[in-house]
């Protein structure tokens, strides 16, 4: 794809180089993700940051990323504090702001709003989550986590587990990993929670290997990646509601250590709620921190390719 003054809205803009593109870019961010290296190619651009669902580390990553390439943020966050509860349209909104910034990010808990706002606006948009439907930044974040973690992205069985329904973020990775070579993908979650038809059907279209099943435990020991989401109590249909399965679903150090591999990775796109125990922070599989870690790199390296400067890197 062009990534200069793109709209990044779904995984499914990506190809394969694509991809590398971003992740050797992700690579030389490293040091200025961290503050080691001072870098000011985005000074004098502003990025407006339209938070209108509940976010911490997203947002704060969003942000953290564009001020260490000397940009500016401009937040907002929540419906209550935004014109919309005046009961402005979407559309209303991303025409004013957009006289405010050069690209915007959105959270937004309508699935489909960020097409909607990339539609209206003049400046780029980047989707930072619409409602259950897809947080392509993430995927792209996961997918860097798994290869700096793993030394690779092709030729690994990876287990997605928790609330595979209405979690948006492993709605885009598993998209997203199907640019790569000879994965497995097992999606254990009960019925009521499992991976959407269509995302199955495509990836058996493309030919891989793909397991739906209610046994987490029972398919542990092949998991070169494991990835835990929280349900999405904020999103479930009613006769949803009420379900417990974050403790049914629950990866603790005991499993880790007695039913994985001994160099499984562990993922989570955070916040969570108990299904990674606590006790499994300390091992090193544990890659949920470093996960947000890589996030800053990624959504850096992204901003570059939006802006055109990748390539004015010293
Ligand atoms: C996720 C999200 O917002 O979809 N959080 C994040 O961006 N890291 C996951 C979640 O809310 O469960």
């Amino acid at each position: 794809m062009e990534f200069q003054n793109a709209d990044i809205i779904s995984v499914n803009q990506f190809d394969r180089p694509d991809l590398e593109k971003v992740f050797t870019l992700s690579d030389q961010m490293r040091e200025i993700a961290r503050g080691k290296i001072r870098n000011r190619l985005l000074d004098g651009k502003i990025l407006a940051n339209l938070f209108l669902e509940a976010s911490t580390r997203s947002r704060m990553s969003f942000a953290s990323a564009f001020s260490r390439l000397g940009g500016d943020v401009n937040s907002t966050t929540g419906m209550t504090f935004s014109s919309m509860a005046k009961g402005e349209s979407l559309e209303d909104t991303i025409s004013v702001i957009e006289q405010y910034c050069d690209v915007i990010a959105m959270r937004n808990p309508v699935t489909g709003s960020a097409q909607i706002a990339a539609d209206v606006a003049n400046v780029p948009v980047i989707n930072a989550g619409d409602g259950i439907g897809e947080h392509p930044t993430q995927a792209l974040l996961d997918a860097y986590t798994i290869n700096a973690e793993k030394g690779r992205v092709d030729d690994l069985t990876i287990t997605m587990t928790g609330d595979l329904k209405y979690g948006r973020t492993v709605h885009s990775l598993a998209k997203l990993m199907s640019n790569f070579d000879d994965i497995k993908f097992v999606f254990a979650a009960p019925d009521d929670f499992q991976m959407p038809d269509d995302i199955i059907e495509d990836l058996r279209a493309k030919g891989f290997d793909v397991m739906q099943t209610d046994d987490l435990d029972g398919n542990l020991p092949e998991a070169d990646v494991v990835y835990s989401t929280r349900l999405q109590k904020e999103r479930l249909s009613e006769a949803d509601r009420g379900k417990d399965i974050n403790s049914i679903f629950q990866i603790t150090r005991a499993k880790v250590e007695q039913l994985c591999k001994k160099d499984v990775t562990i993922m989570h796109p955070l916040p969570r709620n108990d299904e990674v125990s606590t006790d499994v922070n300390p091992l090193p599989n544990a890659a949920y921190y470093r996960q947000a870690g890589y996030g800053m790199q990624v959504r850096m390296a992204l901003y570059l390719l939006i802006f055109g400067k990748d390539g004015d890197l010293e």
